[in-house]
């Protein structure tokens, strides 16, 4: 081991490499910095390769180890230098000496790798971001990760979730009703708060919280949260509480509340509600906006037990909260009842003795009409939960432990970004999981179930999801796609609403299926309302197409596909057939009216409403989806083809056609550079660099150039990869053999790369999140190594950081999640599942040593151990495997490795 030792004073840091500090040298903080900052430059000057960090300096706090003082703040100094050197970091304080390096360290890579942890308050959005991280949620619901004793204020926000559950609201804006459809914050029923004799109910308050430390246990789901407590008057106490969502019994959720008077004995009052007067907040940029969803219609409420229905009052769910509480070590304690018109209140008091713990528990459960359709209020009355919260908490750690043997990605060398990984698993697991899923008709929104960004809704990002949940869990994809099918009559009549055949899906999706996107959008910099083109992003019906087709490919689910997957593609089809218009003169199909994901493009210069023609992402999906169709159709036995046919009323004129448009779609060129849509050449470049300096951050750049009323319409510039999203969905033989087969050849296929990819990303800002995770894709295939790293760990980061500034507190990114856990797979370890047969070929990262993994495949488990020279493969079937272009065959539960 080359362990580095630190010893951490107000204003500096002593470092050498022998514990003895023989050779003592010292890095001075910059106080005009943030402590990241100057840890980065502490460890420029670092200049051999450290695999472990030891501080020998006592830290400040009772709850966690490596707390200093930063700047008058305490700050947990093992997570912040782990953020940045990315190995682990232990306390050996000089006094206990000869503790065992080795062991130390190898604990806290385990704690570190599986715990998200917060020290100390925050405010704002950033408290609020980490209330989104820390949300506890099985597929089902989401319980934002705020401190239990918080009501929505502008520095907690304890939003509860229910996938499915959607409201619409009007509001007047400029004249018009504006409705909006809300994912509704339902009735909070984690509150939990304490009041000492006749003080008052204890409420969030930094000067009252002398120590915090929130921590996420990703392997087992429980959030705990410890205070330690001095009241006003003095009065000093520890409060731990607990948090942990069912898995199983998915309508579940428990918590456990511990307090301990440290200084004193008197009297102790627990309170607790199921609060039915929450609004929709959340967003700041929406609390003008209608925000009030529920209407509360009984409330029952005895001593143990309390219930509370309430309704959607637009969209009528019905909503039924029960919960029971109970108590360890309280003697005597006495009940009381209260109920509010909105608000069902319990209270338990006793009397607390100095140094004693006592312990309240409360089990909730929640459900709604939409999954308990017939005699919800006996349901819920009758409803059992487990006895007690230790219980709860072993039933979570099993089913969590039977979903990390199948998901757990295992990267060794990088303590951050193991941690990550598993907080995109965890996170992507709490937004949906079988269990809940197979039971429920919805799909994953772009926040989860964690905050109330874009309103709960369902975009294309449910594409960079699917493929880390088809190769874990592909029956829970199988529920996620019957969303869609679900919502086909709605996908239908929006497109005839057009005009349109077939089907054509929202850009946003909430309960119904019809279009949920904004009409206007509000601009935080000039604070005016502008229009909203995005819903002309229809290429949504292809990601939905994209995504029946990968479950199809990995799972080879026929009955899927027999009775719904064909059946949704033709219709997807069918809307793309009537769009394209043939020029009689070139014989070439234009499809006019669109706009493809850069956000930033809504249509041409000075052209309001007539969107974009022949933009290439959209065009290069539809023939290779008309491809696709054409042979599913071939390969399909032919009743079934039929059909399907039939329902669908694909006619033969549409199947021929299929193969005309497919081959005749028009892009655009200038030299070997496809142009993101007709006309794009014409348009002027931005100068970047001209706005980085008024503005530093230029990643919204239409928002920019709006206030300067100008327009991103009138430049060469986009939020995120565009014509480049072809090549992160297709394999690059399937991409330019639709070049070919669009009449557009590409001769030199590795020029062609370089050249487009360098082209397009000097024109990104990255204003979205799900940009800089497909451009890393996008250079490691270029073997930009450098800038692939960099960019993957700003998207693995994202979050983490808020690096949007405020994003994440109304929910985290699950796109940006899903793809990163799938660029580890495909790109890093370099297993590609999207062709026949599985191909192998990797390009481990120098920063990894090793990652780990284990995926379905056309019904075979396959483990995977792939280091920088070698892969080791492991399939529980027989099956072949492409190596550079040879196949391996595997024989079932016999190892393979591969050198290379
Ligand atoms: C992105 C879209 C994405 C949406 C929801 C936008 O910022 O530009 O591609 O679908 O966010 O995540």
């Amino acid at each position: 081991m080359k362990p580095l030792f630190l010893s951490i004073a107000a204003d500096q840091i002593s470092y050498d490499n022998n514990e003895n500090f023989t050779d003592r040298k010292s890095y001075t903080f910059n106080s005009e910095l943030e402590l990241k900052e100057n840890l980065e430059l502490f460890k420029k000057q670092i200049h051999n390769s450290i695999d472990a960090i030891v501080i020998t300096s006592q830290g400040e706090s009772q709850l966690k180890e490596n707390i200093f003082n930063y700047q008058n703040k305490k700050v947990d100094f093992a997570n912040a230098l782990e953020n940045v050197f990315h190995v682990p970091v232990i306390n050996n304080i000089e006094e206990t000496e000869n503790e065992d390096l080795t062991e130390l360290v190898e604990k806290e890579t385990k704690y570190s790798a599986w715990h998200l942890d917060y020290y100390g308050l925050d405010h704002g959005k950033r408290q609020y971001g980490q209330e989104s991280m820390q949300t506890i949620g099985n597929g089902y619901f989401g319980l934002r990760g705020t401190y239990l004793e918080a009501k929505a204020d502008d520095d907690n926000y304890p939003g509860t979730y229910v996938a499915g559950v959607f409201n619409q609201l009007g509001t007047p804006i400029n004249g018009r009703n504006i409705i909006n459809e809300d994912l509704v914050n339902l009735p909070n029923a984690q509150y939990v708060t304490f009041k000492i004799d006749d003080g008052e109910y204890f409420k969030i308050d930094e000067n009252l919280i002398k120590e915090s430390l929130r921590s996420l246990d990703m392997k087992t789901g429980v959030l705990t949260i410890t205070q330690l407590i001095e009241l006003a008057d003095g009065k000093k106490l520890k409060v731990i509480e607990k948090k942990v969502a069912d898995l199983n019994n998915f309508h579940d959720y428990y918590l456990q509340y511990s307090i301990q008077p440290l200084n004193f004995s008197g009297k102790i009052k627990i309170l607790t509600e199921i609060d039915a007067t929450v609004t929709n907040t959340n967003v700041e940029r929406y609390r003008n906006l209608a925000n009030k969803h529920l209407a509360t219609d009984e409330i029952k409420n005895d001593n143990k037990t309390q219930l509370l229905f309430a309704h959607t009052n637009q969209s009528n769910i019905k909503i039924g909260i029960k919960a029971a509480i109970d108590y360890q070590n309280i003697n005597n304690p006495s009940y009381a009842v209260d109920n509010g018109p909105e608000v069902a209140s319990q209270t338990i008091e006793f009397d607390g003795k100095e140094g004693q713990i006592y312990t309240f528990e409360k089990a909730v459960a929640i459900f709604t009409s939409l999954e308990t359709q017939k005699n919800l209020p006996e349901i819920i009355q009758k409803h059992q939960f487990q006895p007690d919260f230790e219980t709860a908490e072993n039933s979570a750690q099993l089913a969590w432990k039977d979903i990390w043997k199948k998901e757990n990605i295992v990267v060794a060398g990088d303590i951050t970004a193991q941690k990550l990984l598993h907080l995109n698993s965890y996170s992507m697991t709490c937004a949906a999981q079988t269990k809940a899923n197979e039971n429920l008709d919805v799909s994953i929104g772009s926040r989860g179930l964690t905050g109330e960004g874009y309103r709960g809704h369902i975009f294309w990002d449910e594409l960079f999801d699917m493929n880390f949940y088809v190769l874990h869990s592909p029956k829970l994809v199988k529920a996620l796609l019957m969303y869609r099918y679900n919502r086909l009559g709605a996908a239908m009549d929006y497109a005839s609403d057009d005009d349109f055949q077939g089907a054509m899906y929202p850009w946003q999706s909430g309960m119904y299926g019809d279009e949920q996107s904004q009409e206007v959008h509000l601009n935080p910099i000039t604070n005016k309302w502008d229009p909203d083109n995005s819903r002309k992003q229809r290429h949504v019906s292809l990601a939905v197409a994209y995504n029946v087709l990968t479950y199809y490919n990995i799972s080879q689910d026929e009955e899927f596909m027999q009775e719904f997957g064909l059946e949704i593609l033709l219709n997807i089809a069918k809307l793309w057939i009537s769009m394209a218009q043939l020029d009689e003169n070139t014989g070439r199909y234009s499809i006019k009216n669109v706009m493809g994901p850069d956000e930033f493009h809504e249509g041409y210069p000075g052209k309001d409403n007539e969107g974009l023609k022949n933009n290439a992402y959209t065009n290069i999906m539809v023939s290779w989806l008309f491809k696709k169709l054409a042979q599913l159709l071939k390969d399909q036995p032919s009743d079934v083809a039929s059909e399907n046919l039939q329902r669908s009323r694909f006619t033969s004129q549409d199947v021929e056609k299929l193969d005309d448009i497919r081959q005749n779609l028009k892009l655009d060129f200038k030299d070997d550079i496809l142009g993101q849509f007709e006309g794009y050449f014409d348009l002027k470049r931005l100068d970047f660099e001209k706005y980085r300096q008024q503005y530093g951050n230029i990643s919204r750049m239409d928002r920019i150039l709006k206030a300067h009323n100008d327009s991103p319409d009138n430049y060469q510039v986009a939020k995120q990869a565009d014509t480049l999203m072809a090549l992160f969905n297709l394999r690059e033989e399937d991409f330019f053999q639709i070049m070919d087969d669009l009449g557009y050849p590409v001769k030199n296929t590795d020029k062609f790369m370089n050249d487009n990819i360098k082209y397009y990303i000097e024109r990104t800002t990255h204003g979205s999140t799900l940009s800089r995770i497909v451009y890393s894709m996008l250079l490691s295939r270029i073997d930009d190594d450098k800038t692939a790293w960099k960019l993957f760990y700003e998207a693995l980061t994202s979050d983490y950081y808020d690096i949007q500034g405020g994003t994440t507190a109304e929910g985290i990114h699950l796109g940006v999640m899903g793809a990163t856990l799938s660029v580890v797979t495909s790109v890093f370890a370099g297993v590609d599942t999207r062709g026949d047969t599985l191909e192998i070929n990797p390009n481990v990262p120098e920063q990894w040593e090793e990652i780990d993994f284990n995926i379905n495949f056309k019904g075979a488990n396959i483990a995977f151990q792939i280091t920088q020279d070698t892969a080791t493969i492991r399939s529980d079937k027989d099956l072949d495997v492409k190596y550079t272009d040879k196949n391996l065959p595997l024989t079932a539960n016999q190892e393979i490795e591969l050198t290379y």
